[in-house]
């Protein structure tokens, strides 16, 4: 590997009075996929390339670049494990094409980074998933045996780390997921499937802390960010979302392992033609005994949004629901302030608390959503919420 060239160490050599200025500048070791036999064909499968090419950058001391230079190039799932020696950057500026079928990627995540602290991930480049073929195969919302469809990209127990700029399009299933990663800023990604693909949440965080996303495009089939169990002090901004389902936090209250969602900032953000777009939702029958807390909403534009602001803790998308009790999920100090524009829905602000655990310290500070719809004005929908209001307020609120 060439690491200082010939003609470099000749330079040295005959300035050895300014040798110190003469060490090799402090620019990152580059590792090009190119140089591990990558082609940029579209066809060529350079999996053990990216491979070969990723186990040179990861086990650099120092900083490493691993660079994927324009062109578009074809492989299958990977994962790029740490954890590493030096600083590592991934740059993209090409295409990543993945296998159409989606038995070919053999893994749940189709390119997964794990166990690595100071990643960056950027360039102009796409990743693309290649969805359209395999989303007819989704048929989860009638067969709980479906098949398992990938992720585009994935991070697990990767901290002090970030994305930014990389396109993600037509995932097969999620766009980025992420799990157990602390401190990570999403900066400027533009997430793109079409709105009818089943099942292609943009952004989905679980037992994750310190998370930015801002600057970023999501359009796509599902949840535009799912913010999951565990969750704690989130920062999302200037965001722009839709097609899809709007932010989720949740599902929540399934499953016994699951911990609080503490500490959400959500604001300056636009929503056009989707679902919903702020969403808590708990299952309706659930027992899990979990705290949401310490969230705030704020400038928030909604555009023909179906259903603006909703807390659902009758989560049942498959009626029947097994009945076990109301949610056992307790949501409190939640802030929804200086949100407007349109709602299709008639009910534009939609708060069904459980009548177990009501929802505590709700405040809505000037509201303004209209209804688009010949029925009637917008109005309120409140159960089992504690909580006040301030400012303008349309629809009138229903708080006590
Ligand atoms: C990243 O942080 C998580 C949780 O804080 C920890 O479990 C994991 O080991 C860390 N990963 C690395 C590579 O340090
Ligand atoms: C990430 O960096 C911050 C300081 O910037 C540090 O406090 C934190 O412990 C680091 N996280 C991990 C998991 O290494
Ligand atoms: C996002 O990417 C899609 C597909 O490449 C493109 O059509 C769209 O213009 C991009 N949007 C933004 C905001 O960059
Ligand atoms: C609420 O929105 C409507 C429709 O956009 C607008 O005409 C009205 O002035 C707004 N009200 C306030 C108090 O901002
Ligand atoms: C109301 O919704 C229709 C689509 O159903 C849309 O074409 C129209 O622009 C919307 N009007 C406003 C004021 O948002």
């Amino acid at each position: 590997m060439a690491c200082i060239s010939f003609a470099f160490k000749a330079l040295c050599l005959s300035l050895l009075v300014v040798a110190v200025t003469c060490r090799p500048d402090t620019g990152p070791q580059v590792f090009d996929v190119q140089s591990y036999g990558a082609k940029g064909d579209g066809q060529t499968d350079n999996t053990n390339a990216f491979t070969n090419a990723w186990k040179d950058a990861c086990a650099w001391n120092g900083l490493s670049r691993m660079y994927i230079p324009e062109g578009t190039f074809f492989i299958g799932g990977v994962t790029f494990g740490g954890p590493c020696k030096g600083q590592t950057s991934f740059v993209i500026d090409g295409t990543l094409l993945a296998p159409t079928n989606n038995d070919d990627i053999k893994k749940e995540t189709w390119i997964n980074f794990c166990h690595i602290d100071f990643l960056t991930i950027s360039g102009g480049g796409t990743i693309d998933g290649q969805g359209k073929e395999s989303w007819p195969r989704n048929d989860c919302d009638k067969n709980i045996n479906c098949p398992k469809l990938a992720i585009n990209m994935g991070f697990d127990y990767v901290n002090n780390s970030s994305i930014e700029g990389i396109t993600s399009l037509n995932s097969k299933a999620g766009h980025l997921n992420f799990y157990a990663v602390d401190h990570f800023s999403i900066t400027g990604v533009n997430i793109t499937a079409p709105g009818d693909s089943p099942n292609t949440d943009g952004i989905k965080i679980g037992f994750s802390s310190n998370i930015q996303i801002s600057n970023t495009h999501i359009g796509t089939g599902d949840d535009c960010i799912a913010i999951l169990s565990g969750n704690t002090n989130f920062e999302i901004s200037h965001v722009t979302c839709g097609p899809g389902h709007g932010i989720s936090v949740g599902s929540l209250g399934r499953y016994k392992e699951e911990k609080n969602v503490d500490g959400l900032v959500v604001r300056d953000m636009v929503f056009t033609g989707t679902s919903n777009g702020v969403r808590i939702k708990t299952w309706e029958s659930s027992v899990v005994a979990i705290l949401v807390s310490n969230f705030v909403f704020a400038n928030i534009q909604m555009i023909d949004v179906e259903s603006p602001i909703m807390i659902d803790q009758k989560y049942c998308p498959h009626p029947p629901c097994k009945k076990m009790g109301e949610s056992h999920v307790q949501i409190e100090d939640v802030t929804l302030k200086n949100i407007w524009g349109t709602s299709m829905n008639k009910v534009a602000v939609n708060l069904q608390c459980s009548e177990s655990f009501p929802c505590k310290n709700v405040y809505l500070v000037d509201i303004n959503l209209t209804h688009n719809g010949t029925d009637g004005p917008a109005t309120a929908l409140c159960e089992n919420v504690e909580g006040s209001a301030s400012g303008n307020m349309f629809p009138p609120h229903c708080l006590n």
